[in-house]
C-alpha cells in the first residue's frame, strides 16, 4: 500500500514512519514535511509549505492518509495559529487527498474533541473531525487519545507534570484516562488505514492505553 502521512516529524507521527517503514504491506510513505528527515528507500520526503501545499502532485493518490500535525496555542502563538494547524492544515491535505482519489483518512484527534464545547481545544478538534466529515472518505478513522506518552524534545510543562501522575495511577485509573502511548497510537492507527473498513470509525482512549 501507500501511505502519506503528514505530522511525521512529530512524536505519534515519527512513531507512525517507523512502524510504516517496516512493515512488509507499506510499499511507500509520501510524508510532506518542512524539514528534511532521515532518508529511507520506502520513503518520499517532499519538503512543503503547508500555507501552499502544491495541488497537483501525484502523490496525492495514496490508498490512505494518516495525519498527526498539531500543534499548542503555546508554540503557535495565537488560538488562530494553532486552528491553522490543527483544523486548516488536516482539512486542506483531506481535500487534496480525496480529489485524487485517495479513499481512507485517519486522524489523530484528541479525547473531549467537541464541535460545540466551550474548551477552545476541544472544540477545534470536534471542528476538524466534523469538518472532514463532509469531504466523503470512503473510510474515516479518528483516533481519539488522553495525554500522550513519550519522549518529546520540546518542553510542555502540563504533559512534564500529568505524564509520570498518571503513569503512577495508571492501574487504579479506568482505561480511558491513561497515558495513550505515542507508539500505541501509531499502531492503532496505522491498522486502520491498513485494513480499511467502510464508513467511520472512532478508536478511542482505552483502547491505546
Ligand atoms: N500531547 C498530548 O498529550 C495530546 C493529547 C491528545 C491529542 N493530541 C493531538 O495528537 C496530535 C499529535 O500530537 P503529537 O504530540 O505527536 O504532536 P507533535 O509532536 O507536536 O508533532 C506535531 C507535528 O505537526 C507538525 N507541525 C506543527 N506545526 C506545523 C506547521 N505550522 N506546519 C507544518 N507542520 C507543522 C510538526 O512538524 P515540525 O516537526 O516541523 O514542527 C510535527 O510533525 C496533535 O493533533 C495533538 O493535538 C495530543
Amino acid at each position: 500500500m501507500k501511505l502519506i502521512l503528514v505530522g511525521a516529524t512529530g512524536l505519534v507521527g515519527s512513531e507512525v514512519l517507523k512502524l510504516a517503514l517496516a512493515a512488509p504491506e507499506v510499499a511507500q510513505v509520501v510524508a510532506p514535511v518542512r524539514r528534511r528527515i532521515q532518508p529511507h528507500p520506502k520513503l518520499v520526503a517532499p519538503i512543503v509549505d503547508y500555507d501552499r501545499l502544491p495541488a497537483q502532485e501525484p502523490w496525492w493518490q495514496a490508498d490512505a492518509v494518516i495525519c498527526a500535525l498539531g500543534t499548542t496555542i503555546k508554540t503557535a502563538g495565537s488560538q488562530e495559529a494553532f486552528r491553522k494547524v490543527d483544523f486548516s492544515y488536516p482539512m486542506e491535505v483531506g481535500r487534496l487527498a480525496r480529489q485524487h482519489g485517495t479513499p481512507s483518512f485517519v486522524l489523530n484527534s484528541a479525547l473531549g474533541a467537541d464541535a460545540g464545547s466551550g474548551i477552545f481545544y476541544n472544540r477545534v478538534k470536534g471542528e476538524v473531525e466534523h469538518g472532514l466529515r463532509s469531504l466523503g472518505f470512503p473510510t474515516l478513522v479518528i483516533a481519539r487519545p488522553g495525554l500522550i506518552g513519550g519522549a518529546r524534545e520540546e518542553f510542555r510543562l502540563g504533559e512534564k507534570i500529568m505524564v509520570p501522575i498518571l503513569s503512577l495511577l495508571g492501574p487504579v485509573l479506568p482505561r480511558a484516562w491513561r497515558i495513550n502511548p505515542a507508539a500505541n497510537i501509531a499502531r492503532a492507527m496505522l491498522g486502520a488505514a491498513m485494513h480499511p473498513l467502510p464508513g467511520e470509525h472512532i478508536i478511542t482512549s482505552d483502547r491505546m492505553a
